[in-house]
């Protein structure tokens, strides 16, 4: 899909020449003093008239069109509501322009101006308001037509004017949407990624995806093939691959643009199974499909790298993708096979379908070398996490406070909540093997945690966070921003974090 192009402007609205004009209006609220009230008066008084009906009150999800029929040079009004003022918040905003985007659409439009609130949800700046604009209006926009001969369901939408009254906030707002442009553009990527069937979305296409981001600037790519992982002695990637004719890949990019010559990285670390069957311990058939996106976590550290780049964010970031097929096959990995793990350690592997958190131990072993302020691993790791967490909230384990908090404040801003779930190590005992160091599975109960409890023993003393994103990734139904499938969730919650850490 091809990215809107977003600009900010001074100007009225009254005199702005639009395909439409899209006004957020907050429930119950009258016209206000500015910009509503202008383009009333330039209607003569049509908006007044219709809020006085109640025909449109500005709950969220509300949309209202109508003609402007030669009154003001915009050619429609889109009315959107906001819900109640003092309960406004960025999510709100986000999701009002997602319904903005798809109204807009509806009347064959492909663009539009949006009228800037003159003040942001409250404990934010307009720059913040800004970004959620933009993220809401591309995400909102966003469809996947790659495999369609129609081409449909329709045209992309081509371009967004944020328009404001007030030319002392231009610079606020434009900073805002080259964030959210930044951000959007991520999560649409992932979203691409991951709506690409596993026919075509292969490891060796996931290493082909790494070059073409190791092009922008500031990024060094490197790509181990199975012998390095042999040498290396990376057992259980190699183990997972083992029932794929797909050779597996082991991907690290880097990117540079910290102001100190020795500044310590962030470290990403992203489960990518291009397909996950389960392996010999084969899954049932039933949603099986949505498997082809078992490789969120790893699109989503290399969107976010890439982001990073675009966005010149003035830190070190290492993104690492461990990459597999999950297959059964005649030399696929056996219930109760044992691998050896880079770190060392041996691991039983009662159930092949448990291997995203085998390709995480040794992505966070190898992470261990650039010595990281923070390692924080993202993957769509248990089905468990969907039992617990349901569609809304992410689960998040963590070693470091303050890295725990910075994830719960980014996810906040975000709309991409994370829910802390406890790492305790009593729950360790139910990993114990007869006969190795550890198995990969914990039995009946607490599996999200069991889960997170196996990768903790692979992050030695570093401040680590473990994202478990299975609840998240993908969208029963359509929402305001968020499409039905893939939904790219946990990119913008992770470039957040990178954001809120430079500023
Ligand atoms: N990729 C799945 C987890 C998953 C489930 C993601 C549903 C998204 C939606 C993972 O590899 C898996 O199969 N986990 C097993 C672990 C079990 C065998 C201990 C699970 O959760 O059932
Ligand atoms: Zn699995
Ligand atoms: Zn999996």
């Amino acid at each position: 899909m091809k990215i809107m192009q977003v600009e900010v402007k001074a100007g009225r609205a009254e005199s702005e020449a639009a395909q439409a004009i899209v006004l957020l209006h907050c429930e119950g609220e009258g016209l206000g003093k500015q910009d509503a009230a202008v383009i009333d008066k330039g209607l003569g008084g049509a908006l007044r008239e219709l809020l006085q009906t109640r025909e449109f009150e500005g709950k969220p999800h509300e949309t209202l069109v109508f003609h402007s029929q030669g009154k003001i040079p915009a050619k429609r009004i889109v009315l959107v509501g906001l819900g109640e003022k003092k309960e406004l918040t960025l999510d709100a905003i986000r999701q009002a322009l997602g319904y903005a985007v798809k109204r807009v659409r509806q009347c064959k439009a492909d663009s539009f101006t949006v009228i800037a609130p003159q003040v942001a949800p409250r404990g934010h700046s307009l720059t913040e308001m800004a970004q959620a604009m933009a993220e809401g209006a591309i995400l909102g926009s966003y469809q996947f037509t790659a495999y369609r001969s129609d081409n449909s369901p329709g045209k992309d939408m081509a371009a967004m004017t944020v328009l404001t009254s007030q030319k002392a906030t231009v610079r606020q707002l434009t900073e805002g949407v080259r964030r959210g442009v930044a951000t959007a553009e991520a999560a649409t990527f992932v979203r691409d990624l991951c709506n690409h069937p596993s026919n075509v979305m292969t490891p060796s296409r996931i290493a082909t995806e790494a070059k073409s981001i190791a092009k922008e600037e500031n990024i060094a790519l490197k790509i181990l093939e199975q012998k390095d992982m042999e040498q290396l002695g990376m057992g259980a990637l190699l183990g997972v691959a083992r029932g794929s004719q797909e050779p597996p890949k082991f991907i690290i990019l880097e990117y540079n643009g910290a102001r100190k010559k020795d500044e310590r990285p962030v470290v990403l670390v992203g489960k990518t199974i291009t397909f996950d069957t389960g392996g010999i311990s084969l899954k049932p058939a039933e949603n099986m499909e949505h498997m082809k996106a078992d490789m969120t976590g790893g699109a989503e550290v290399l969107a976010s790298i890439r982001a990073a780049s675009r966005l010149k964010l003035p830190i070190r970031l290492v993104s690492i993708l461990p990459v597999a097929e999950n297959m059964p096959g005649g030399k696929a990995m056996k219930p109760g096979d044992i691998v050896k793990t880079l770190a060392g350690k041996t691991v039983e592997v009662q159930n092949t379908d448990a291997e995203g958190r085998l390709i995480l131990a040794d992505g966070l072993a190898y992470a261990q070398r650039y010595n990281p302020v923070a390692l924080i691993d993202i993957a769509t790791l248990t089905g468990a996490c969907v039992v617990a967490l349901g569609q809304f909230a992410i689960g998040m384990f963590g070693t470091d406070n303050r890295l725990k908090e910075q994830l719960r404040k980014s996810g906040f801003k975000s709309g991409e909540r994370v829910w802390e779930m406890p790492l305790w190590d009593e729950y360790f005992e139910q990993l114990r093997s007869d006969v190795a160091d550890m198995r990969n599975i914990g039995g009946r109960g607490g599996g999200m945690i069991t889960a997170a409890l196996f990768l903790s023993k692979f992050v030695g003393n570093c401040p680590w966070a473990h994202i478990d994103i299975a609840s998240t990734d993908w969208s029963e139904r359509e929402r305001a921003y968020v499409p039905k499938g893939p939904t790219g969730i946990g990119t913008r919650l992770l470039l957040q974090y990178l954001i809120d850490r430079s500023l």
